[in-house]
């Protein structure tokens, strides 16, 4: 559709959020608002986007970016039409049909923007307007039919009296304008009303006195209409698209086992057969292979898992990278920049930082595992830790093919553990150590003949034991 354009209004403050942040940058399923609008507006096929930013633009202008937009700045908020006519002057001149999107209106979806759109251009209407019929339908401004179904009037609450309270037909606030229409009369605009802003909504007036008509399309589901002023809205719409992210994945193969006790980001994605267990949260851009099980409580954030792995109960994942049927946790946690090969295993209280491990490897219990490179089949003991850091900058571990590392070993880095060697534990490996070689480091065992009975007798007494007659004499 290269001759519509939008314009997202994204100027006001939203004082109602009681935040330092713009209102439309809070994020609903962990992307600004503004972001859910944009993406509406592209997944239905519009590519020009200008969003009119005002306060607080820095933290919007990100988002303008990600979606090639151009920014309008609107200085002092003098109302949605003027917000219009700020949005229109950086639009090219290639379109003929602007559509007008509410930046606070995240739950607008792709299909309802072409459907205005083509509406407005079944009727040859100056514009299209979306509506809602809510059941509460008290801040919104309210629609007023004519005779034959077409708009009359809208009219805000605030400038209405109680025969407008009463109309449960509200206006959205989302609109597709005939262009030269839309150019023609925004400089038309007053600020004659209540609020002495300039109202978008006053171009249905003006439409009619040009003798030409604007169609209302009815929300079928009034949710899409929701504008969000205050937190608890805030919450309503990650609440609606939070379950319509598991009603998409539920219908699209994966089983999610309560569906209530799950939290799933918009971005995220899963493949069929994968298994859900409750109380888990997926987060930002994470992908998730075909046959992954996620037990309860595990977090994933930008991670990508692949086919058939497994994440066992409470671990806790972020920008990483988990190969086919690895198998990690419980309580394992993998902090960014981590690589688990193929059928590795990465047990309870393993914390692995910005290291690959290779295919098959394990490290099972207890370990801590940094800025490490780690072959396939290598075997790291429980208690291992990787000494990456001396206070000032962090060093390498290089563990080979099939190593084994003893249990409560630390490697102190930047050092290298050759292929196939073995580490006793208990050992601190300060030096490299060749391939196939056993390295030792502990001082030895000293056994001194019944020095408890001789020195602390009231220790195997506290315990009950019988205290048998001297070895040797002392
Ligand atoms: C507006 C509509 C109302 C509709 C409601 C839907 C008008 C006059 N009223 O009211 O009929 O029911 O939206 O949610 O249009 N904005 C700017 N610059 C401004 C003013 C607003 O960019 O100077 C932006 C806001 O950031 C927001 C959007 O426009 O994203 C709507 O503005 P808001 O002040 O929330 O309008 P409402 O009073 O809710
Ligand atoms: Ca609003």
């Amino acid at each position: 559709m290269a001759d519509v354009s939008a314009i997202i209004l994204a100027a006001g403050q939203g004082k109602r959020m009681k935040s330092l942040l713009p209102k439309v940058a809070h994020p609903v399923s962990g992307r600004p608002m503004l972001w859910h609008v944009a993406r509406a507006a592209r997944t239905a096929g519009i590519a020009e986007i200008a969003f009119v930013l005002g306060q607080g633009r820095e933290k919007l202008v990100g988002t303008a970016e990600e979606f090639g937009g151009k920014v309008a700045i609107q200085e002092t908020q003098l109302g949605t039409g003027d917000a219009a006519r700020c949005g229109l002057s950086v639009l090219s001149s290639k379109a003929k049909e602007v559509v007008v999107l509410c930046g606070d209106a995240p739950l607008i979806h792709p299909r309802t923007i072409r459907a205005l759109i083509a509406t407005r251009r079944r009727r040859k209407a100056a514009a299209s307007v979306l509506t809602g019929i809510l059941s509460t339908p008290s801040g919104y401004g309210r629609v007023l039919r004519n005779p034959d179904g077409t708009v009359a009037r809208i009219v805000e609450e605030r400038d209405g009296g109680p025969e407008i309270r009463k109309i449960r037909e509200v206006n959205s606030g989302t609109y597709v304008f005939d262009r030269k229409f839309l150019a023609r009369n925004l400089p038309r605009l007053t600020d004659v009303n209540v609020q002495r802003e300039f109202y978008l909504t006053d171009l249905v007036v003006q439409a009619l006195q040009e003798g030409k008509i604007v169609v209302p399309v009815v929300a079928g589901n009034p949710d899409e209409v929701r504008g969000i002023n205050s937190r608890k809205e805030l919450a309503e719409a990650t609440e609606v698209l939070r379950r319509a992210k598991i009603d998409a994945l539920l219908d699209s193969g994966v089983t999610v086992m309560a569906p209530d006790r799950t939290y799933i980001e918009a971005e995220v994605s899963v493949g069929a057969d994968s298994m859900i267990e409750p109380g888990v949260v997926l987060l930002g851009k994470t992908s998730i292979g075909k046959g992954v099980r996620i037990q309860t409580g595990c977090v994933v954030e930008n991670c990508r898992i692949d086919d058939g792995a497994h994440l066992k109960p409470y671990s806790v994942l972020t920008d990483s990278h988990v190969r086919k049927g690895a198998i990690l946790g419980p309580f394992a946690h993998l902090r960014p920049e981590s690589d688990i090969g193929e059928g590795a295993r990465i047990g309870n209280f393993v914390e692995v930082k910005k290291s690959r491990i290779g295919k098959g490897s394990k490290a099972n219990h207890l370990a801590y595992i940094g800025d490490a490179i780690v072959g396939k089949k290598a075997n790291i003991g429980a208690g291992t830790i990787t000494c990456n850091y001396d206070g000032i900058t962090k060093h390498t571990t290089v563990i080979g093919d099939g190593v084994f590392v003893g249990s409560d070993t630390q490697l102190v880095a930047p050092v290298t553990v050759g292929k196939g060697a073995l580490i006793g534990a208990g050992a601190t490996i300060t030096q490299d150590v060749p391939p196939y070689a056993l390295a030792l480091s502990r001082v030895e065992q000293k056994n001194i003949a019944d020095w408890v009975i001789r020195r602390m007798p009231e220790l195997p007494k506290k315990a009950g034991l019988k205290i048998p007659p001297l070895k040797e004499k002392a």
